[in-house]
């Protein structure tokens, strides 16, 4: 795909001319700094450079800004730069700068996108479903957040990786093991006797692996002789108990599959199917340099490493690595997957995408990881931490009947509540009409999460997130389906939408969905930076608001204007494609029609 390099965001372009002025004028460039203005009544940009010179240089600010705009009046891209008291200078752009900057993303596939100059190795790791346990609501942020945050990723030119971290090596295990070894003794993975070929088929299937794992995990609370059972079982299998680790993989393969169907679901895609008991060969060897170079030393019986640091506030307890028992660690295991990725990819970047309640392991990990060269210093290794899916009674989401929300029964809820609303539009055939709902349900769970900071709670509202108006992923949708089927009448007219080009600006509604569309590129970047997949969304409502306002405001296809209607066909195009290209990042589609 033909990269955007080339082109600038247009901050920056607006930045440079600010930059030259200031220079002309003696000051120095860095006051040049421009921003969108927080007073769009009064300009589009502004830069405040003035009042932060004005100490450095011991004038006052307006002097400074009255200089500075002197300097702008043959500006390629400023029309009005306007030195208001007490410093500020407001910025209005040229309509044919603009119009000439939205035809140039209009030409480039990634709509001018600045992809990174040095690609970067990145690693997502996020959905870190455990394996054998029902995919729940809990599991939805993770996956919802992480594939947004690789998409992004990707598109800013990034090679990118995602890795779903299966939780495949725990305790869960043990107490499947033990469940399905008191159901049927008799099978032959507990025969220690046996030394055949271990059957192909697994002996459950995935509705009864789902209900084995909640029964042995009630039983092993209640019965302390089952718990150690169980806990035996999973020390055996870590051990490579011969016919506990065929079951393992009979667990493994029954599940996966379950999970791939699911994720598919969600249009939620990994590269790497990689989980914790791929790390498991990388302890011996970890542990074993730990010790011998000093980094780890025994506390009360376990292997920990230090990892207090003298500015910080509050205890950071040491990372535990090993128990006295010998038994590996959530720790070791994420210290051993970092031996891992560091052995095959060696990437510039990890972003962990989890609960925020993880948030202090995560710090465990990463000073343990960087203090024993693990991973190099300079890898950065990042937590995105996300908080709780609640319901309207502000508690965790549950179902009706107060259980866990089965991801599956959340989106045949959502789908179920698009499709009545779909076919009461009736813009959509019967038969178009279960599939329109699905991807319309998939923008309301996807936007309504992704709406929020990651880092705070949520209600998931289903009423609020189905509906067509407001801050959602259907108004969004809608909007798009709007713009497409605007564009089918131009094209069944007649009209050619190839080639057309932005010409000039007629109104203020139009200047304004002009001046969002191009801020496009800043927008991803940010977000990519920030990997804050929220600012995206606050973009596009903004933009599809904006449009919106143009659209009732403006005649375009009964516009008999020629030019005029081409011109603003071009716009609508350029219009559509940006929020396209955004929900894409996002993780969602638009229909045809809803
Ligand atoms: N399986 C874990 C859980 O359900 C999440 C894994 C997160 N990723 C990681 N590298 N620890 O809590």
């Amino acid at each position: 795909m033909q990269g955007g390099a080339k082109m600038e965001k247009i901050i920056d372009l607006i930045e440079k001319e600010m930059e030259e002025a200031f220079e002309k004028a003696g000051y120095d460039r860095a006051y040049a700094k421009v921003t969108l203005s927080n007073r769009p009544d009064l300009c589009e940009y502004q830069c405040n450079g003035a009042m932060a010179g004005a100490k450095t240089y011991r004038k006052a600010p307006a002097v400074i800004a009255s200089e500075v705009t002197a300097n702008l009046a043959k500006s390629a891209c400023i029309k009005e730069a306007e030195a208001v008291n007490p410093g500020f200078i407001n910025i209005r752009l040229k309509e044919s700068f603009v119009a000439d900057y939205l035809n140039g993303m209009n030409e480039d596939h990634a709509l001018g996108l600045s992809r990174a100059e040095e690609p970067k190795m990145i690693i997502v790791d996020y959905g870190g479903p455990n394996v054998a346990k029902p995919l729940h609501v809990g599991h939805l942020r993770s996956a919802i957040i992480g594939e947004s945050l690789k998409r992004i990723a990707r598109a800013m030119g990034h090679e990118v990786l995602g890795d779903i971290h299966l939780g495949d090596w725990g305790y869960q295990m043990g107490l499947i093991i033990t469940e399905l070894k008191s159901r049927r003794p008799e099978l032959p993975y507990f025969d220690d006797s046996f030394d055949g070929e271990y059957p192909e088929d697994a002996p459950f299937t995935i509705s009864e692996l789902e209900e084995i794992y909640p029964t042995a995990s009630g039983r092993a609370k209640e019965d302390e002789a089952y718990r150690e059972q169980a806990l035996n079982a999973t020390y055996l299998l870590q051990n490579g108990h011969r016919g506990y680790t065929a079951i393992w993989n009979h667990i493994m393969n029954v599940s996966v599959a379950d999970l791939k169907k699911n994720y598919e679901n969600l249009d939620v895609c990994f590269d790497l199917w990689k989980g914790e008991a791929d790390a498991q060969k990388y302890i011996p060897d970890m542990l074993r340099r730990l010790k011998e170079e000093g980094y780890a030393h025994m506390d009360d019986g376990a292997l920990v490493i230090d990892v207090q640091e003298e500015t910080d506030t509050k205890e950071v307890p040491p990372c535990m690595i090993q128990k006295s028992d010998g038994a590996s660690l959530y720790g070791t295991t994420d210290l051993a997957t970092l031996v891992q990725r560091e052995e095959d990819y060696h990437p510039d970047e990890i972003i962990y995408v989890v609960d925020k309640r993880q948030e202090l392991h995560f710090v465990q990990i990463f000073r343990a990881a960087k203090k024993a060269g693990i991973v190099p210093e300079e890898t950065k290794l990042r937590f995105l931490g996300f908080g709780t899916m609640n319901g309207k009674d502000g508690k965790p989401f549950k179902t009706r009947e107060g259980g866990v929300m089965r991801l599956e029964n959340l989106i045949a809820e959502i789908e179920e509540e698009m499709y009545k609303k779909i076919s009461d539009n009736r813009t959509v055939s019967e038969e178009n009409a279960a599939r329109t709902a699905k991807t319309v349900g998939m923008s309301a769970i996807k936007y309504g999460d992704l709406s929020n900071q990651a880092s705070k709670d949520y209600v998931f509202d289903v009423d609020r997130f189905t509906s067509f108006e407001g801050n959602t992923g259907p108004y969004i949708l809608y909007t798009i389906v709007r713009i497409k089927s605007i564009l089918n009448k131009y094209e069944e007219n007649g009209g050619t939408l190839s080639g057309i080009k932005m010409q000039g600006v007629c109104s203020e509604s139009e200047k304004a969905l002009m001046l969002e569309a191009a801020r496009y590129s800043e927008v991803i970047q940010t977000a990519f930076e920030e990997l804050a997949p929220h600012k995206i969304c606050a973009y596009i409502y903004d933009l599809a608001n904006v449009f919106n306002r143009f659209y009732h405001e403006t005649k375009i296809l009964a516009q008999e204007d020629e030019n005029r209607k081409s011109s603003c066909i071009a716009l609508l195009v350029l219009t559509k494609r940006v929020l396209e290209a955004c929900i894409d990042l996002l993780g969602f589609e638009a229909p045809e029609r809803m």
